[in-house]
């Protein structure tokens, strides 16, 4: 019997990207999803964040927090993608301002924010702490300055052995690269009273100048610019 999640695409076209409700969950379906039959993706707050109160974080240990610092009160994750990196943050205890400018992610997440903000156990996290704009905050930023800006963009492909993570690949179709993380750089390097954290992976180079700190995980890094 013929999938019903693999047909509507007939309908709109293979190639297309399109959004659909699945068990009330926004959910996405794209040519690699459907060629690869991997499950649509959504979005969920919910179960990472459950995850990360489970684990016995030593915050003097995580890379993340050590790259946040412990003063940092408010950071803006410029680079909201899945939720993944700004939940943890949220789960550190900081209040997270996060910014998605393409469309599709911003929909997917803010359908898996409202979610989490309903959970009976932890949405008062999410109502409390979790600001998701929709858009770049070089155009469109709070007047409230952040204690540090995180940014994880796309970089362009370099020569790969393995295949990304399936997720990863399925957000490099519908966002593409981040081919403005030159001027992102400059710009968020000018916030008054912030440190810039740029998340790597563990051998590449350092997207900008020589960073002032750097936190190593085991696949990550974070390149730490104070100003
Ligand atoms: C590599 S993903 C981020 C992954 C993210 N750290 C996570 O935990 O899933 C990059 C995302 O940032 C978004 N993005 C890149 N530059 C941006 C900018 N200047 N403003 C807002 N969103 C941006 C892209 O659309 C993409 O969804």
């Amino acid at each position: 019997m013929e999938d019903p999640f693999f047909s509507p695409a007939e309908e709109v076209g293979a190639k297309s990207l399109y959004l659909f409700l699945k068990d009330d969950r926004l959910s996405l379906m794209t040519p690699t999803i459907r060629e690869e039959k991997l499950n649509p993706l959504s979005l969920d707050f919910i179960g990472p964040f459950k995850y990360h109160q489970k684990q016995n974080y030593s915050f003097k240990k995580e890379p993340l927090a050590k790259a946040l610092g412990q003063n940092s009160h408010l950071v803006w994750d410029i680079t909201c993608g899945t939720g993944s990196d700004a939940t943890l943050m949220l789960f550190f205890g900081l209040q997270v301002v996060a910014f998605e400018r393409n469309k599709i992610m911003w929909a997917l997440l803010r359908d898996a924010l409202d979610r989490a903000m309903q959970d009976p156990e932890i949405g008062h996290h999410f109502r409390d702490r979790f600001t998701l704009i929709k858009g770049d905050p070089r155009v469109n930023s709070p007047a409230e300055r952040p204690s540090a800006v995180y940014y994880d963009p796309m970089y362009p492909e370099g020569k790969r052995k393995a295949l990304p993570k399936k997720e990863m690949r399925v957000i490099r179709e519908v966002v593409g690269d981040d081919l403005d993380f030159n001027e992102t750089i400059l710009w968020a390097k000018g916030i008054p009273t912030s440190r810039f954290i740029v998340k790597r992976s563990l051998k590449a180079p350092p997207l900008n100048e020589r960073p002032g700190h750097i936190y190593e995980g085991k696949s990550t890094r974070y390149d730490v610019y104070f100003s």
